[in-house]
């Protein structure tokens, strides 16, 4: 059996062929601007430029003819709609010319799911992307959510944080490195609410201290990564000891951080959890977890005649508890 996956919630649009639970392919092109802030059209755009080129090289690099596919499986939700529309449009019209059914398939949930390929069976996930920062957790036929951000998420958060020390986009991966070179800890506010975090105030507590010149960018850098995968980490945690489980995934781009690996591995070794993390590709936004995802529900019997196609529509705030989980 061969799916196809189209992701195209954000900044990405992805196309990734798997076969039988094995990535044949995984091909992304990424809009990016200056700053790094989005203009959701601007997105969309970019994404419907570059769908024809990504999706004949996906399949040359899968070795496999348009004909092999058994099912066209796609990002549904949570997303920014233009974009999302143009990944639904892709979707109609590969469905429509080999007339083959198509997967709806949760963006947050795939995340999850490709941890399954690194060898996780019941894990509770910390999700850390651009736009959103979840602790998901399977209990009772649902995705749950134990924890998020009351504000931003833990990347556009880092991101603006990058463009302050004027890091280019995207962030992450400069303030990395910057914060590896951070010796002294400043103190920064800490702010976990049950659950949950929030963001914003650590945001305007490093501007003033960033305008206040009296710390260098690598110890705020430095600090601000302590700080705020302290938070994650605790969470975390948490919602290990609440669910009984004994992993931890991490999923989504901020999971590249190196930091933010050891401090999950220090926690999961004290208390005999085990800790996966699936290769920087597929934690970043890509098709191939859509693929994987969407031959997982379409061997359990979910998806939708090419023919029925109208009956289709994004879902932009999906949330990932509202997905009945009946591939299980
Ligand atoms: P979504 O929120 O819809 O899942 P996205 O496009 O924002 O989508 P990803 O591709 O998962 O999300 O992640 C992008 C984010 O990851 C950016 O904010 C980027 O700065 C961050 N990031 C990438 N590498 C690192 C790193 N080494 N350390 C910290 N953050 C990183
Ligand atoms: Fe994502």
């Amino acid at each position: 059996m061969i799916v196809l996956g189209i992701e195209s919630t954000a900044h990405t649009f992805g196309i990734g062929v798997v076969r039988n639970g094995k990535i044949l392919a995984n091909l992304k092109d990424t809009y990016t601007t200056q700053s790094g802030g989005i203009v959701p059209k601007e997105a969309a755009k970019h994404h419907s430029e570059v769908k024809e080129k990504i999706y004949s090289d996906a399949l040359e690099k899968a070795e496999i003819n348009e004909k092999e596919i058994d099912a066209i499986a796609f990002s549904q939700g949570p997303g920014l709609a233009p974009c999302l529309l143009e990944g639904l449009r892709f979707a109609k019209e590969l469905s429509g010319r080999l007339k083959k059914p198509f997967v709806p398939v949760n963006h947050c949930i795939s995340h999850l799911e490709i941890g399954k390929i690194t060898g996780a069976e019941n894990p509770v996930m910390l999700y850390v992307s651009g736009a959103n920062t979840q602790i998901i957790a399977y209990s009772a036929n649902r995705y749950r959510i134990f924890g998020e951000t009351l504000d931003l998420g833990v990347g556009n958060f880092i991101d603006t944080f990058a463009r302050l020390l004027d890091l280019g986009f995207p962030g992450g991966p400069a303030v990395q490195k910057l914060a590896e070179k951070g010796k002294k800890y400043i103190e920064l506010p800490y702010v976990v609410k049950g659950m949950d975090i929030s963001l914003s105030g650590i945001l305007t507590n490093l501007r003033q201290k960033f305008e206040s010149e009296k710390y260098s960018r690598e110890d705020l850098a430095y600090s601000m990564q302590e700080t705020v995968f302290a938070m994650l980490i605790e969470t975390a945690e948490r919602a290990l000891a609440h669910t009984g489980k004994k992993e931890l995934l991490l999923g989504g781009g901020v999971a590249c951080n190196n930091r933010l690996q050891s401090m999950a591995k220090i926690m999961c070794e004290e208390r005999g959890a085990r800790l996966f993390v699936p290769e920087n590709a597929l934690l970043v936004d890509n098709g191939a977890m859509i693929a994987f995802l969407g031959e997982v529900m379409f061997k359990a019997g979910i998806s939708f005649s090419h023919n029925k196609i109208d009956d289709l529509d994004i879902m932009p705030r999906q949330r990932t508890d509202e997905i009945e989980v009946r591939w299980k």
